[in-house]
């Protein structure tokens, strides 16, 4: 018998904090992609979720129902084990971009597939777009010959994978329901589920830059995702970092290449440095654990600090910088730009940005900055909108540095100057500086496994 059921019932019963069954949601997701649910009794729906919340059995119901939206790749044909990376998004997060050749030196398969930058937060695919050529909308068929040979390849969501999300997030986007546990758990284990993966390293941002800004609701998006990962046996770990000030020394796309080039070859701040190494050691130990039953143990300190030592052999001799170079050339860009930077399309301007005042800075809040880079050009404020991959901003100093009014915070890159003061004002308003350095705060906040 099949029952009768009505999106305004369905929004209703959420709206007043019941439980929705598998049904219920089925109905949503497959008539809002065909079509047959508007936008408004949707965005109605999201916002009721948004407030409610799911619970564990409706958190996993729609993550396999998006999945089932699209196709699940099948990499049973190679028997390497497939481990990818995913951060919930930050401001100056560049760190996949370092980890997939670092990873695929070491013998591990990485499919990765990424998204853009929206709001504050930066996109792994913008900014490997801004080397000269590269294409990251490979067929599924380029996607899985590249990973098969070279050890990993980057693409963008595609029509195949979790359809459902990628029209839901676009609709989350512009209704104010991005920041709902529930659903951005839902979304990103869908897209990564299909991938395919034995392993996921979950890179969970909490702070100011973050969806999550505190430690407690990082926490729990953190063992939500790794519970949906693990139920679909796919062995998960998160680890929450702090993302209260960008991370590394760059924000926007063509710089964060520049950035990612000389991390691959072994130049990196310490902040990045910290993050690329414990989410890579993670990544290589979880690829041990695939062929296994059981599920991952924790990471002994030592057995961590083993293998960030091996991570770092393979910066040192090069192994990971080669990867990048063939995988430039395996995505039709240039692979001159790893030897030369320059070939990345520079700003026409550049501005000194100076604080009249003296003292150490305590925050640099992340939002701001990012929101600062996006106004000079190297985000969207709406899906869609045109991005330039050479604005972005330049960090001369970072929480905890000393400053005089003489020697500047950071260097504006910009070509449209429409922004500009706008862009100063946000960054600078999110600077605070007193006269004591501030106590240090770890970058790796916690294991959630
Ligand atoms: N990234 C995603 O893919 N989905 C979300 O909901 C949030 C971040």
């Amino acid at each position: 018998m099949t029952i009768f059921m009505r999106a305004y019932d369905i929004i209703k019963k959420k709206r007043d904090g019941a439980e929705l069954s598998r049904e219920e949601l089925s109905f949503l997701i497959s008539a809002y992609l065909s079509n047959k649910i508007p936008d408004y009794q949707m965005s109605s729906f999201l916002m009721a979720v948004y407030f409610r919340g799911m619970t564990d059995a409706e958190t996993i119901a729609l993550t396999e129902l998006m999945l089932a939206s699209g196709s699940r790749l099948d990499f049973s044909d190679i028997s390497t084990p497939k481990v990818d990376k995913h951060s919930t998004g930050g401001v100056g997060d560049k760190t996949s971009i370092i980890l997939a050749p670092l990873i695929a030196a070491m013998n591990v398969k990485v499919p990765m597939i990424a998204g853009r930058g929206l709001g504050h937060t930066g996109g792994t695919i913008d900014k490997l777009e801004s080397i000269p050529g590269l294409r990251t909308d490979l067929s599924i068929k380029e996607f899985k010959d590249n990973v098969k040979g070279l050890g990993f390849s980057i693409i963008s969501q595609t029509d195949e994978i979790a359809p459902a999300d990628k029209k839901l997030y676009s609709l989350r986007d512009v209704t104010a329901t991005v920041e709902s546990i529930p659903l951005i758990a839902a979304s990103i284990m869908s897209k990564k589920l299909a991938e395919g993966l034995g392993g996921l390293v979950l890179d969970v941002k909490v702070g100011k830059g973050a969806f999550m800004k505190n430690i407690r609701d990082a926490g729990k998006l953190a063992s939500t995702m790794v519970h949906i990962g693990n139920a679909m046996g796919v062995k998960t770990i998160a680890v929450l970092t702090g993302m209260n000030q960008p991370l590394g020394k760059t924000i926007g796309n063509g710089l964060e290449i520049k950035e990612c080039i000389s991390a691959l070859r072994g130049k990196m701040p310490d902040d990045l440095k910290e993050v690329v190494l414990t989410l890579g050691a993670w990544m290589v130990y979880i690829a041990g654990c695939v062929t296994e039953e059981a599920e991952a143990p924790r990471l002994s300190e030592r057995m961590l600090m083993a293998y960030k030592l091996k991570l770092i052999d393979f910066i040192e001799n090069g192994g990971a910088f080669k990867k990048f170079v063939e995988f430039v050339d395996a995505q039709y860009g240039d692979p001159g730009v790893a030897f030369k930077p320059d070939m990345i399309p520079s700003a026409a301007r550049v501005k000194e940005i100076r604080i009249p005042a003296k003292g150490y800075i305590q925050e640099m809040d992340a939002e701001k900055a990012g929101i600062a880079s996006m106004l000079l050009g190297a985000g969207r404020q709406q899906a869609g909108d045109r991005i330039d991959h050479s604005a972005g901003i330049v960090l001369n100093k970072k929480t905890g540095d000393y400053i005089t009014p003489d020697e500047p915070v950071a260097m504006f890159h910009y070509n449209d100057e429409t922004h500009i003061n706008e862009a100063e004002e946000i960054f600078i308003s999110g600077l605070q500086v007193g006269d004591i350095p501030p106590d240090k705060k770890p970058v790796i906040i916690d294991v959630v496994i």
